[in-house]
């Protein structure tokens, strides 16, 4: 006598495994298969993350649980099916490339389908997620926290990507830290259940201006809460950490983990300028102010004194006259 939300956990454990079985060992699965190898998958991390194929037809998931002997009225509440107007439910994910979705406790509590086929219909989403359930919410869940979790607790830093795919090729490049907010806005939920297990925070988002603002959104919601350090690592415009897996190699991904690292400080001068013409008396004031505000939540004296010395040769300015604004500054906040 399983309680409700064992039940529900278990429905997802075994769509899961049909769904992983569909993708290795069956010619259905073939061309997801092929997909996924193309994109530098390689069997063992397929295992690993428990990847799988939901086919074409609407019915099989469905069928296989009411074999199963599993009520349709528990089916209802797994998130899995749409319910159409005769009350029949049909497999909600289908022709789609399945990602389980884990709690921390290591158990799927979810999925999300991508689309792969070159036809697929233009307007239907790239992701498919389950919707909110009583397993599922998707404001608390990070992707691969699960696994990820001793190697965060090893190197003392955790990884956080955009998405599954950056987090898997991270993964078989030998960078096991990474998780995904799944999207580009991070939850305090999420924020807290970091918290819970490392105090350093390695952002890497996508190249792309979309990445770069969540980068700005992310960091400010972790700066709110005490004690993260927070590096940034960039990528060109219009590539994602897998991309650049993908195009330079594991080494030289790992290289750019370990040395490629931007402070958030950094990140915020260059975020600042790229709106600004800095040729622009007033602009190019505004932006020092900015950047003097900002350095008061730098700690480190040492690390100011080195931004003063950036900001000073880069704007002409004597670092007294810099130090002396952010005195004044720093009383004014007090
Ligand atoms: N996402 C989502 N629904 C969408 C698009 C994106 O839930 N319609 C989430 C997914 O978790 C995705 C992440 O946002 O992994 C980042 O989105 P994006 O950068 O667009 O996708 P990629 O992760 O780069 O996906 P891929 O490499 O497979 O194209
Ligand atoms: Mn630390
Ligand atoms: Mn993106
Ligand atoms: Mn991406
Ligand atoms: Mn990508």
């Amino acid at each position: 006598n399983d309680s409700a939300k064992e039940k529900l956990i278990r429905v997802h454990e075994e769509s899961a495994e049909l769904f992983h079985h569909i993708l290795l060992n069956t010619t259905i699965g073939e061309e997801a298969l092929e997909y996924l190898t193309q994109r530098g998958l390689t069997r063992e991390v397929i295992d690993t993350f428990n990847i799988g194929f939901a086919p074409r037809e609407r019915t099989m998931l469905h069928q296989y649980l009411v074999g199963k002997n599993y009520e349709q009225e528990l089916l209802k509440k797994t998130g899995l099916f749409v319910e159409k107007d005769s009350g029949e439910l049909l497999d909600r994910f289908y022709n789609r490339i399945i990602f389980p979705i884990r709690n921390q406790q290591g158990k799927t509590v979810a999925f999300s389908g991508r689309i792969f086929q070159q036809d697929a219909d233009d307007s239907a989403p790239k992701y498919l997620n389950s919707p909110e359930t009583q397993l599922f919410n998707k404001r608390t869940v990070l992707f691969n926290f699960d696994l990820a979790r001793p190697s965060i607790r090893r190197e003392k830093e955790v990884i956080l990507f955009e998405g599954f795919m950056d987090v898997i090729g991270a993964w078989k490049a030998g960078i096991t830290n990474g998780i995904a907010s799944m999207g580009t806005s991070l939850t305090n939920e999420q924020i807290h259940l970091i918290d819970r297990t490392t105090d350093h925070v390695i952002i890497a988002y996508d190249g792309d201006s979309a990445g770069i603002e969540a980068t700005k959104r992310a960091s400010d919601l972790l700066a709110a809460e005490t004690n993260f350090d927070i590096d940034i690592i960039r990528f060109a415009e219009g590539m994602d950490p897998d991309e650049y897996i993908k195009k330079n190699g594991a080494d030289a991904f790992k290289e750019l983990i370990a040395h490629g690292r931007e402070t958030l400080f950094g990140f915020k001068m260059s975020y600042y300028r790229k709106s600004l013409n800095l040729s622009n008396e007033s602009e190019r004031l505004g932006y020092i102010e900015k950047i003097l505000s900002e350095l008061l939540s730098v700690t480190s004296a040492v690390e100011r004194e080195l931004y003063f010395k950036q900001l000073a040769t880069e704007f002409d300015l004597s670092i007294d006259s810099l130090k002396e604004q952010f005195q004044q500054k720093f009383h004014e906040s007090r």
